[in-house]
Order: structure tokens, then sequence, then C-alpha cells
């Protein structure tokens, strides 16, 4: 069938599809792409290289053969490898042989676990300013998205009451991203209490994704997986990409009681089989010296943020202080343009890309998200050109 029999059929894709809206960071992005010279603080991807011992080790693993299908859940000495990690880091023991699935990158974690929880007419609640693919793949899985909104007033972090204010009969999960993209807010133990506490008391399941864990800032990560009566009613997500600087790799896992694996793995083991074998080896590298291999790149983002903060402070763009990932949220409210405008108008005029707050949710009106997984150097330059365009708005 040609696109223009498509175009004329419209019955011919999913209803459920028609109605889930294009990314606005993808129709951002596209402008971008078409512009010359363009500094840009919009892309949610480190700068850096893969440290090169992963690289090594992963053309080492391909040379030797590592080339064909692993098991469906990944292979076990990687597992055991995560599962080790995780109760160092999170405080959370999971059994690496039927509690840890490998997936292709958070990604996919995000679209199983959905999948598992959704029958059609469940609500999935969530945070939002979110990352973009939240509300799209509750609606793909059959599910309604229930937003939850956040504000610059309490750091984005979601609140008890907001949660309270959206639950109803019908909501079966929620799902959080702590440390967050767009905004870069990160929990208090109190907010991870509170957020357990509602969730048991709602009888809920949390899908936690918490890709951006190890990217903590004057705030130790605490995960509301870890908190008591948690463990059994949660999915956690987590994966390689950022801190590790492995996006193209595409390597995740979500760990949850062997009930809830299960259902994801019945899903994977039909639609994506296994996580490639050479990523995966490369992921078993990377957990040789963790620590090791994110302080150099954590220690350049704390400076990132701090140099791009003061420079907020100084053009007179208030935002509050984010203490995770690589994203600051200032608020463009008193220049008196929306988000979007603000955006397109930093991009025509100054060649500078930063994403508009509302490609995350209707609650990132009147704010702009900016990466500082940007070399120092550049953010230098697109500072100065975000005070040239500002003083010319005054
Ligand atoms: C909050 C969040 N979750 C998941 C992802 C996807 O990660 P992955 O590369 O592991 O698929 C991203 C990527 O930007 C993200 O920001």
């Amino acid at each position: 069938m040609s696109t223009n029999d498509s175009k004329s059929r419209p019955d011919v894709i999913a209803r459920h599809l028609v109605d889930v809206p294009r990314s606005g960071i993808r129709d951002f992005f596209e402008i971008v792409n078409s512009m010359q010279d363009v500094i840009s603080l919009g892309i949610g991807e480190p700068d850096f290289d893969t440290p090169w011992h992963i690289r090594e080790a992963t053309i080492f693993a391909i040379e030797r053969g590592a080339t064909s299908y692993t098991s469906n859940l990944g292979l076990l000495k990687l597992r055991r490898a995560i599962a080790d990690y995780v109760e160092r880091t999170f405080a959370l023991r999971y059994d690496a042989e039927q509690e840890i699935l490998i997936t292709v990158g958070v990604s996919e974690a995000l679209d199983l676990a959905i999948r598992a929880l959704c029958n059609p007419g469940d609500e999935i609640m969530y945070h939002e300013p979110c990352y973009v693919s939240y509300a799209p793949l509750i609606q793909f899985a059959h599910g309604i998205p229930v937003s939850v909104p956040t504000s610059s007033d309490h750091e984005f972090r979601v609140t008890r009451k907001a949660l309270e204010s959206r639950v109803t009969p019908k909501t079966k999960a929620l799902l959080l991203n702590y440390p967050n993209n767009p905004t870069g807010a990160a929990l208090t133990t109190k907010d991870a209490q509170d957020i357990a506490d509602f969730v048991q008391e709602n009888d809920l399941i949390l899908i936690t994704d918490e890709i951006y864990a190890e990217l903590t800032y004057d705030r130790a990560h605490v995960s509301p997986a870890s908190l008591p009566g948690m463990r059994e009613r949660t999915i956690f997500l987590h994966g390689f990409s950022k801190a590790w600087a492995m996006t193209g790799f595409r390597a995740g896992y979500a760990c949850a009681p062997p009930e809830l694996t299960d259902a994801m793995m019945k899903i994977h083991q039909y639609t994506m089989l296994c996580a490639p074998s050479p990523s995966q080896e490369a992921a078993l590298e990377a957990l040789t010296d963790p620590e090791q291999d994110i302080a150099d790149m954590k220690a350049s983002y704390l400076k990132r943020r701090n140099f791009l903060l003061n420079s907020f402070r100084e053009m007179g763009l208030s935002c509050f202080e984010p203490h995770g990932a690589f994203y600051a949220f200032p608020s463009i409210r008193d220049t008196g343009l929306s988000a979007q405008e603000f955006a397109m108008g930093l991009l025509d005029q100054e060649k500078v890309a930063c994403v508009p707050g509302t490609a995350f949710g209707p609650s990132g009106e009147g704010f702009v998200r900016c990466s500082y997984a940007t070399a120092l150097d550049e953010l230098k330059e697109a500072v100065q050109r975000m005070a040239a365009f500002l003083n010319r708005l005054k």
C-alpha cells in the first residue's frame, strides 16, 4: 500500500495511535538540524565518549564471537553483576535468576513495564513535566495517562497532595522519574517516603525510572523502591545510557518480583528476543569499576551546572537549583514570551537551541530545558548569546 493510499484511508492506522501527538522535541530538532552553527543545549545525551575500556571490551567480545542470541532474560553473568551493583547503590537486592531482565535501553523497559500492567482503561499516573515517552507508551498499551502536575514552587518534586488529587479507583500504577528529565529535580528522603506511603495506601504498583540516579549533586539519591513495603510492588528501571555515556549501546534493565518480571519477559521474548549481545558485554564491563568511570563525568557536570546557574542568575533568569541529571530548567516567564516563542526566538536570533518546557507537558509552560551535557566552552558562548537575546527583549 502506498503512502497516498493510507492517507486517503485514515481508518488504516490504529485509532489509538492517531490520537498520539508527535514528539515536540522531534519537531524542534528538525528545525535545529536544518540550521548551521547552532550551539545546542537541547540534547539529552552525554557529550563524553563511552569510557575506552568499555568500548575496547566490546570490540574484544565481538572478536571472541559474542554475536549470537543470549538467554531471553540476558546474560546471567551480567544479571549477577547488576544484582550486586543495585544492592550496593540502591540498597535493593534482586535475584539474578528470576528478578532481572536486560532490555534494549530503559526505553524498552518502560514499554514492557507499562504493557505488563495495563488493561484497557486502566489509569497510570505520572508526574509532569516528564520524559516525552510516558503518556504515549501508556496510550499504546490502551491505558489512560493521568498526569500529576509539579511546579517550581516545590522544585518540581511531586507532592502527596497532588498525587491524592488525581488518584481514582481505576488507578493501577504510578510512574516516576527522579532525578528528573527535564527539570533536574531530585527527591528528598521525605518525598520518597510520601510516595511510598501513597503507593501502599492506594494499593498501586510503582514504576520508577532511575536512569539518572548516579548523577545527583549535593543530595544523596534515594529510591522509593528501597523503602519498607515497596520492593514487592515496584518495577525498578535503570540503564547505562546516561551515567556511563552509552546511549548508542541501548542497554538497560528492569528489576521486579518474579511475577512481574515473568510478565515483562513474555512480551520481551516475542518482541525483542534479547538485548544485543555486544551491548550486554559492554554493560558487564561498565560494571567492573563504575564509581571511577562516573566520578570524572559527574565532577564535570557539576562544574557546568554551577556555571550555568550563576550565569542565569546574572542575566536575571530565575532557576531553582537542579540536584540531579544534567538539565537546568530556568523560568522565562518574566520575558513575557511563551516557552515556544522564547526557544524559537533564541534559535532564530542567536542560534542557541534549548527545548521549550511545554515539550514535556503543560506544566513546562514558562520554562525551557537547557542541557549541560555540553562542553564548558560551548556553554560559555551559549550564555553570552542568551544574554544578548534577553537584552534585546528589554
Ligand atoms: C527519564 C528517561 N528515561 C528513559 C530514557 C531512555 O533511556 P535509554 O537510552 O536507556 O532508552 C531517557 C532518555 O533521555 C530519559 O531521559
